[in-house]
């Protein structure tokens, strides 16, 4: 493991930083990310992103320099694989072919990168097998993140999807649970990111990514929805339900997009338990800004079946930041590589 590393997570609204040094997390700092520099997930100006990067580590003063960065889903390729035990040099070599379904470009302008779930090497009389999580990006996309690092005084050590984060945070989870309190039971992990502008749901069984759903639906609703109610403009909005002003968080108007939050999110659960009959799903993980308002989290108890657990008993969090691991969920998962 590197001694020492900052996962970036790039939001549409925040950027997210977490520091790790020696394996523990020594930092965790956030700062609104300028209007119109992330759009759906992707930097629409990788020069701008390089001075705000530049910024937030200066007022922060973090002198870390090597990132670990996650990109957007909307970039890279991620796909579970399970394959005959080979040699990593092999392995290399037959990644590429994996994802000949995805990619019908120039394999060239890819690189590959796994992360082993499971590796059983076999022996005489059985054949070895492979489970890995496979990720391929474009080049350029690469470049582009690795270049406006460079810029900011920074070192792009990793690049890495967001599923990956989740991954790294439930392999470091259960590498501190014996067998004998896991009852040899594979458990399933649904993580339900609610963002700025989108929620993600990312459910996995052990560390095997099962299903994502994206819904469109994001904080940013809230905002609307106080400026509407309250005839003010958006960013005042946003403040007043940043701060909880006047108990805004518990008003009507914020308990109805509370309650289209839930739903949407029970119909993405739902439809994964018809389709994985034998699921025993009872629980969920709420990351991201969410996380920080109580209120939502008791209408998601409330309109689905899922109990919500804090994700702060997955990541080891040393106790002054346990607040807000929430937030910083794909962050720390981006710090432990
Ligand atoms: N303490 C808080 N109370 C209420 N809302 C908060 C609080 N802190 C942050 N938020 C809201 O959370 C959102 C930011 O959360 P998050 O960082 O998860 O989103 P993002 O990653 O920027 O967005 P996306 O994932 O959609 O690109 C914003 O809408 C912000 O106003
Ligand atoms: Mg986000």
């Amino acid at each position: 493991m590197a001694s020492s590393l900052v996962g970036i997570d790039i939001g549409t609204n925040l950027i997210k930083l977490a520091v790790c040094q020696k394996g523990r997390i020594t930092g965790l700092y956030s700062e609104p990310v300028p209007d119109d520099l992330v759009r759906d997930g992707q930097i629409i100006s990788y020069e701008a992103m390089s001075d705000f990067l530049k910024e937030v580590f200066k007022k922060h003063r973090i002198t870390e320099k090597r990132c670990s960065v996650i990109i957007a889903d909307e970039l890279v390729y991620v796909r579970y694989i399970s394959m005959p035990y080979m040699k990593p040099e092999q392995l290399k070599i037959n990644l590429p072919y994996e994802f000949h379904d995805f990619i019908s470009e120039d394999k060239n302008k890819y690189v590959f990168d796994y992360a082993f779930i499971n590796v059983k090497e076999g022996g005489d009389d059985s054949a070895g097998e492979l489970e890995l999580m496979a990720a391929a990006a474009k080049k350029s996309v690469i470049a582009d993140y690795a270049e406006s690092l460079k810029h900011a005084g920074l070192k792009l050590a990793a690049a890495v999807p967001y599923v990956m984060t989740y991954s790294n945070i439930i392999r470091e989870a259960e590498s501190r649970i014996t067998e004998v309190e896991n009852n040899g039971v594979v458990r399933e992990y649904c993580f339900v990111d609610i963002g700025h502008t989108s929620c993600r749901i990312n459910i996995f069984v052990g560390r095997k990514l099962v299903a994502t759903r994206v819904i469109e639906y994001g904080l940013n609703m809230l905002d609307s929805a106080i400026a509407e109610a309250e005839g003010v403009d958006i960013h005042i909005a946003r403040t007043r339900k940043e701060s909880d002003f006047n108990g805004v968080l518990s008003s009507e108007t914020c308990v109805n997009v509370y309650n289209a939050i839930a739903i949407e999110i029970m119909r993405a659960i739902n439809f994964y338990r018809f389709n994985n009959q034998e699921s025993l799903l009872a629980e969920a993980f709420i990351c991201g800004g969410g996380g920080k308002i109580a209120p939502l989290m008791d209408v998601i108890s409330a309109n689905t079946d899922l109990a919500v657990i804090p994700v702060e008993s997955l990541t080891d969090c040393p106790k002054e930041f346990i607040k807000d691991a929430e937030l910083f969920t794909c962050a720390i998962g981006a710090a432990r590589q």
